[in-house]
């Protein structure tokens, strides 16, 4: 695979920023991959392993190589009369991978539904929406190893999923490249339609016995209506954690904000919603120039057409601190910042 030189970062990040990468190219599959690391102008140099650019912040030009995640493919691996495993190219798109086993029956990724991005990036952050999250369906995965280019499995185990986390976005940044995911997914699939208001999607259009494709359908319905469409208006999902506190933080919220939202998560914890906390201190539909929290979902912010990565990540460091100031919560950003 030849290098790209100077390559224009804008239509690979969702937030539309414009960046500069020194050197880029795809790759689709693990030989072209080791090909590209063995080059004298890659080697040594920084890498940045990029798919969908939904979940990245580019505060600057990037002086180092773009390898673009192009693995294809989607195949079952074993089958019975319950269950299939089902592997994904890292490079699939992850709403197409959605759709694919809806479309087969196969039950258990349904609620994640139009999340934007690749195959291979869903376990860096342990995607989550709708009270379900890729550990749930997740049964292994394929990465190689940059430093020796040789391919290792990761185990669920191995991967030390969390809320938002993964030991690749921790221990593991920047040592792995995920080539393909392994799912196993239900025939006889178990729904879940707790969350949100996927029950009043779902009884607004009559449904009352919903297959996974009603389910599918419902958590578009609701996505479309709070989240923007990059297309649109540029973003990159959620900008910060919903941030897990002490109960005793959020009683004290309470007391002075009854209607504050949170959520049980473990003993004497409790999950806070980001979104909430910043529409409360008045920064939901916010701008500055053209960064912006969005209007109808605050924990997203927006490029209204020009923002610069800078001036997102300031905005981002107004959204802290405010916070912080408010309700002596400490958020945390989501999104990859490079
Ligand atoms: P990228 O942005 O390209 O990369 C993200 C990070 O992973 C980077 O650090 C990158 O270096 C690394 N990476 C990417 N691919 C690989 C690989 N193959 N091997 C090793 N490292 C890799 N997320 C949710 O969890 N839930 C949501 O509901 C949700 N909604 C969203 C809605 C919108 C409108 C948008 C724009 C984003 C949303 N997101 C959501 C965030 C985002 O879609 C996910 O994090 C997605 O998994 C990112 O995929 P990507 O391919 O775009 O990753
Ligand atoms: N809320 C507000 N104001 C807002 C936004 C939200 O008061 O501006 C309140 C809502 O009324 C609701 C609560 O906060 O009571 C939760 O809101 P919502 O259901 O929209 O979800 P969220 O917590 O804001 C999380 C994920 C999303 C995921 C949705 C649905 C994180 C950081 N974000 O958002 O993921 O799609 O739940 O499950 O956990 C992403 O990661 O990029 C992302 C979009």
């Amino acid at each position: 695979m030849a290098l790209q030189h100077d390559l224009d970062l804008t239509p690979y990040n969702t937030f539309g920023i414009a960046a500069r990468a020194d050197r880029a190219a795809p790759f689709r599959n693990a030989d072209e991959l080791r090909g590209l690391l063995a080059d004298p102008m890659v080697s040594g140099n920084p890498l940045l392993i990029l798919g969908g650019g939904s979940n990245i912040l580019f505060t600057q030009d990037f002086h180092g190589t773009v390898l673009r995640n192009e693995v294809p493919g989607i195949a079952v691996v074993e089958e019975d009369d319950t269950h299939v495993r089902v592997r994904a190219g890292a490079g699939e798109t992850w709403h197409e991978f959605v759709l694919h086993c809806v479309a087969r029956g196969w039950g258990g990724v349904e609620n994640l539904s139009l999340i934007p991005g690749k195959v291979g990036a869903a376990p860096m952050q342990n995607i989550g929406a709708y009270g379900v999250e890729i550990k749930d369906t997740f049964d292994s995965l394929e990465a190689l190893r940059i430093a020796d280019g040789e391919v290792v499995l990761f185990s669920k185990e191995a991967c030390a999923f969390g809320y938002r986390e993964s030991f690749f976005k921790r221990e593991g940044k920047g040592l792995f490249v995920i080539l393909s995911v392994t799912f196993r997914l239900n025939k006889e699939p178990v729904l879940n339609t707790s969350y949100g208001n996927i029950q009043e999607e779902l009884a607004k259009k009559g449904i009352t016995e919903p297959t996974i494709r009603d389910v599918s359908e419902a958590v578009i319905a609701i996505r479309q209506s709070k989240l923007p469409d990059p297309v649109e208006l540029g973003n990159a999902g959620s900008f910060f954690k919903n941030p897990v506190v002490p109960t005793e933080l959020v009683d004290r919220i309470r007391a002075q904000e009854p209607d504050v939202v949170a959520y049980p998560a473990g003993p004497g914890m409790q999950k806070l919603a980001a979104g909430w906390l910043i529409e409360r201190v008045g920064l939901k539909g916010y701008r500055n120039g053209p960064q912006g929290v969005h209007d109808r979902q605050a924990l997203v912010l927006v490029n209204h057409g020009g923002a610069t990565g800078q001036g997102v990540f300031a905005l981002s460091e107004h959204v802290l601190r405010t916070v912080k100031e408010r309700f002596g919560v400490e958020l945390e950003r989501e999104v990859n910042i490079v």
